[in-house]
């Protein structure tokens, strides 16, 4: 009830605004281009920052606040599926996105991206009319607003995984932070079709599923926003993380609430033994407190792979996760029926279908 509400609020305060832009129209904090181009080949159409791997170099010059990381990457959705419901393109979340929306239906706080996936008559509908568009959000918490840009990667309609310097296939963009959301077309596998394997699907980073697994979509909330999911949307969690990330209630640090439905941070240390740590800080000279933002970001970085390492756990073991799995509904959060009663009837497969 509150979801609905507040997505029909927040509907009503916001006035996406389109126009075309080049880059130095929409840079206006920063005179000096952080993107790290020149490290790059030139084949590669987006570049990394010089500084962070998730942040935009020609629109940010450093890593914002660990602070504001949540309500960027919130504000970052939250556009995002509001533009793509506006402009009529069909979207759906995956991956850690996934699974933050199994669990709550938010972004889990130890969070750094957001996954989406369009299918490849989307990407080319987005390339053909809104390539470098932006699009002004009135968002709680942001003053003045953001303006986030779409940009669409020209080696899109290049379809094979061996142009690995261009597998994501589009980036919505804070302009204000430099931090993105990477989209990727989901595209009809041929040579597995070729091999008996009809509905068989592919993205360029090399993730498959089958038509089955992701269509048809399924509706639901996401940080307050109407939001598509997978279909199968259990099996393509267990497949990428393992069972236990759908019953697992310790993770990074923190602890999921089944009450509140909430993750949260485990204390760091128990209360008491705060003085014995003093003695020791001598002996090591300058750890000093500036390094520790970034090395606790890389730490969640490098902790993201590790998650997604079950993936290429031998397929005997899967077969277990199925059954796994298959106890598992019990457990999921309350607001999960509305995505179930429209199944069958929505089988809106135009975009794949052609
Ligand atoms: C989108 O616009 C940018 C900037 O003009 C351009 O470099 C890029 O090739 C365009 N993408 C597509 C798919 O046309």
């Amino acid at each position: 009830m509150l979801a609905f509400l507040f997505a029909a609020l927040w509907l009503a305060i916001v006035r996406p605004v389109l126009c075309d832009a080049d880059f130095m129209s929409v840079r206006t904090s920063l005179n000096t281009d952080f993107s790290g181009k020149q490290g790059n080949p030139a084949q590669k159409y987006f570049h990394e920052s010089t500084f962070h791997y998730h942040y935009d170099g020609r629109f940010a010059a450093s890593t914002i606040k660990e602070s504001q990381r949540i309500p960027a990457l919130k504000g970052l959705i939250q556009s995002y599926l509001s533009t793509m419901a506006d402009i009529g393109a069909e979207t759906w979340i995956m991956h850690g996105t996934l699974l933050g929306w199994w669990w709550n239906q938010k972004v889990m706080p130890w969070d750094t991206d957001i996954d989406v996936q369009v299918s490849e008559i989307t990407m080319q509908f987005l390339a053909q009319y809104y390539n470098m568009t932006e699009h002004h959000f009135k968002l709680p918490g942001f003053k003045k607003g953001r303006t986030y840009l779409l940009e669409i990667n020209p080696n899109y309609v290049i379809r094979t995984p061996d142009d690995w310097m261009n597998v994501i296939d589009a980036r919505w963009i804070d302009t204000s932070s430099g931090l993105f959301i990477d989209m990727t077309s989901v595209r009809k596998d041929y040579d597995e079709r070729a091999k008996g394997n009809h509905g068989a699907l592919m993205c360029k980073d090399k993730h498959k599923y089958n038509e089955e697994s992701i269509f048809p979509l399924r509706d639901s909330y996401f940080e307050g926003m109407p939001v598509k999911i997978p279909y199968d949307y259990t099996s393509l969690l267990v497949k990428e993380y393992g069972a236990s990330c759908l019953t697992n209630t310790n993770y990074h640090d923190h602890i999921f609430n089944e009450e509140t439905k909430i993750w949260e941070p485990i204390p760091k240390e128990p209360e008491k033994p705060k003085e014995p740590e003093k003695p020791k800080e001598p002996e090591k000279p300058k750890e000093p407190e500036k390094p520790k933002d970034k090395p606790q970001e890389e730490q969640q970085q490098q902790q993201e792979p590790a998650a997604k390492q079950p993936e290429q756990e031998p397929e005997q073991k899967q077969d277990d996760k199925k059954t796994d799995q298959q106890s598992q509904p019990q457990d999921q959060p309350q607001d999960k029926p509305e995505d179930k009663k429209d199944t069958k009837r929505r089988r809106r497969r135009r975009n794949l279908s052609r």
